[in-house]
């Protein structure tokens, strides 16, 4: 797409909408978390109201200028970088929870309340939003629906998408809708509320979201498992399900995964014997102590026919938060040690000792390492791919080359490229490894339907 021209520049500045023009700025709302892309919009817009975005919208729909929404660029797949430059708007002002109604156990809210807050604002009221990506505490809420996010809850109470009752979005053509209802059970047409969700910023822009919540549970029980063989590990997980037992968090980290934590965190309370090949964290939750209890009791006659080492149990609250930080820590920790890339593969759960033996077996071909972690329970495995000492020419020429593989195999096992980061812009390129043609362009027409010109969020996708 086109650079925006002087007159074009000068006109969106002058809507009243505060605005970053500054080469410092740019290049702070180029980058997500995603590896270390940078990509600077020409001009930032900080709207307010969901008039000035649509204002802005009509303009640019108008002079074909692409225009990019981002919330708080947490996203690990560049879902809300600005690759063709143009115009960004962020979110950040749409910070307001508009109301929660404990009537109806529903929350209304602006998609630039970071999620984690919001989870506190609706829990003074006994309330539950469960959705807990590893950002929550820095994340917006309309990113995550953007996006889809997951996160270790998801085990048990499912996706963002499970949440999402009605939308308030801007089109790219300017027009304000909502896509559904208040409601519960919404059987009234194509589910345009749905569509929304995870389509990352490419159909409209998201000015209001209205949740669903739930009861919050009033007990909680933690456990970190050592495991002397990874897989051993990842076969665990389905039996715990056979068993009847749905934990509210069955999270997987090989050894390097909680070692760089640890590093990255400082913590010396968590021992991690040389023998310990890797962990499974488990959560169970609900409002009856004795219950827990039970369940536990449950669990560990699964886990004894498993070999594990001595269980860890954390007891405080403190010791709970302390396991959790380490988990939440793996990614930042990853990025702290080396360039990377990270997959976001998924496969159904019991296939998950097979995925990681084939990411092994593929990095020993190509000469990488990984460092894989994520959400067992969903049969979601985060694959850091280790830069380490491969040359310019192995990272970019063989990596997408491997990573291909990865990807084929994870299909082949019955998964999909993307659990929770979404495609956004490094995972396009593999897009046609998950669909058929016919499927693509399916997807393209919706796109063309919202968009006919194309300028919101191009590049990313397809
Ligand atoms: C996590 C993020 C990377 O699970 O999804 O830590
Ligand atoms: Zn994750």
């Amino acid at each position: 797409m086109a650079r925006l021209n002087p007159s074009q520049h000068a006109h969106l500045t002058q809507l009243g909408i505060a605005f970053y023009a500054d080469d410092e700025r740019l290049r702070a709302y180029g980058h997500d978390e995603t590896e270390d892309l940078v990509f600077p919009p020409e001009l930032v817009l900080i709207p307010t109201s969901v008039e000035e975005i649509s204002r802005v919208l009509t303009y640019c729909q108008a002079e074909g200028i692409a225009v990019t929404p981002a919330g708080a660029r947490t996203g690990l797949s560049g879902g809300c970088l600005p690759i063709h430059g143009g115009v960004l708007v962020s979110m950040e002002k749409f910070n307001r929870i508009l109301h929660i109604d404990t009537d109806n156990l529903q929350v209304t809210t602006e998609p630039g309340v970071i999620t984690e807050v919001l989870q506190q604002a609706v829990k003074e009221h006994g309330l539950f939003y469960p959705p807990d990506p590893a950002s929550k505490g820095s994340c917006f809420i309309g990113g995550n629906v953007s996006e889809n996010s997951g996160g270790p809850k998801a085990v048990k109470y499912g996706v963002t998408k499970d949440y999402v009752l009605n939308l308030e979005v801007v089109l790219p053509t300017g027009e304000i809708i909502w896509t559904g209802a208040n409601v519960l059970k919404n059987a009234t047409g194509y589910n345009l509320t749905q569509l929304m969700v995870g389509s990352e910023g490419t159909l409209g822009i998201i000015t209001k979201i209205v949740l669903k919540l739930l009861p919050h549970p009033t007990h909680d029980v933690l456990f970190l498992v050592p495991f002397y063989n990874a897989k051993v590990a990842c076969a665990a997980v389905p039996a715990i399900f056979k068993a009847g037992i749905i934990p509210s968090g069955m999270e997987f980290m090989e050894r390097d995964a909680l070692l760089w934590a640890k590093a990255f965190t400082g913590d010396e309370t968590v021992p991690v014997a040389d023998t310990h090949q890797a962990h499974l964290l488990i959560e169970l939750d609900g409002f009856d102590a004795d219950q827990l209890m039970r369940e536990s009791e449950q669990l560990f006659a699964v886990l004894e026919t498993f070999e594990t080492d001595e269980i860890l149990f954390a007891e405080t609250a403190a010791q709970k938060g302390a396991l959790w930080n380490l988990r939440r820590k793996v990614g930042e920790a990853v990025k702290t040690q080396s360039v990377y890339k990270e997959e976001d593969t998924v496969v159904p759960r019991f296939q998950l000792p097979n995925l990681l033996e084939a990411v092994k077996s593929i990095g020993k071909r190509y000469g990488f390492t990984s460092v894989c972690y994520g959400h067992a329970g969903d049969g979601n495995l985060h694959v850091n791919i280790i830069r380490g000492e491969l040359t310019d020419a192995q990272w970019e020429q063989e990596l997408p080359k491997a990573i291909t593989e990865i990807f084929k195999e994870v299909v082949r096992l019955g998964g999909t490229l993307s659990g929770e980061h979404g495609i956004g812009y490094v995972q396009r390129p593999y897009m046609h490894l998950a669909f058929p043609e016919v499927t693509l362009n399916l997807m393209r027409a919706i796109k063309t339907v919202f968009d006919p010109k194309g300028i919101l969020n191009p590049g990313k996708i397809f």
